[in-house]
């Protein structure tokens, strides 16, 4: 039994994804050279970006982790999210570097947005490795894309199904026979 099995199709192969996040890598290294930025990273899908992401980076960087769930349920989502782990360091001053995984809605971030602009930072720049423009609800200013990808409910490099398949090494689509029924959000 392997999580390749669940897998309907490879979106985005190992490759794929490493060329473009050596892309986005030195664009960020080019961009933010001597300014010190901090990473933001939302848990827990964009572990394997921000680990693959900063390798990428021949800078000085520093990162913080947030973690936040969506109080919505079911196919309805209310845009309010909760706040399971906050940042550890004050981002006063600083140049911010928000990480995230996959921006669908774009309610996370445009709750996150928000929160962090209260903080107080330098600046706050937003890089995404999956863009799926299809069910935005808020209008997200991403500033660094990695793909833009269709309304399909994908798995792996980080990102869940039912807290499974976040090893995969690749972006792949869910069997429907696994989630048999509605499809899952996201
Ligand atoms: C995913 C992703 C974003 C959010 C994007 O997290 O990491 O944070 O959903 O969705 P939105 O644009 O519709 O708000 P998820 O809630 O699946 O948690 P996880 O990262 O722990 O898997």
């Amino acid at each position: 039994m392997s999580p390749h099995d669940d897998v309907e199709e490879i979106l985005l192969d190992t490759e794929t994804i490493a060329s473009r996040v050596a892309e986005l890598g030195a664009q960020l290294t080019a961009d933010f050279g001597d300014r010190d930025p901090v990473l933001v990273s939302v848990l827990k899908g964009s572990l394997v970006f921000l680990a693959d992401l900063i390798r990428a980076m021949e800078m000085p960087v520093s990162i913080d982790l947030m973690e936040v769930s969506s109080y919505g349920s079911g196919t309805e989502t209310s845009g309010q999210v909760r706040i399971l782990k906050d940042l550890s360091g004050p981002i006063e001053g600083r140049h911010v570097i928000v990480v995230e995984d996959i921006i669908d809605t774009g309610l996370t971030l445009n709750y996150l947005l928000k929160y962090l602009a209260d903080k107080a930072p330098a600046s706050v720049r937003i890089v995404c490795l999956l863009d799926k423009p299809a069910r935005r609800l808020a209008e997200i200013p991403i500033d660094y894309r990695g793909f833009t990808i269709p309304d399909r409910f994908v798995i792996g490099y980080g990102l869940d199904y039912d807290e499974r398949y976040r090893n995969l090494p690749y972006i792949g689509v869910l069997k429907p026979a696994v989630y048999a029924g509605a499809p899952p959000e996201g």
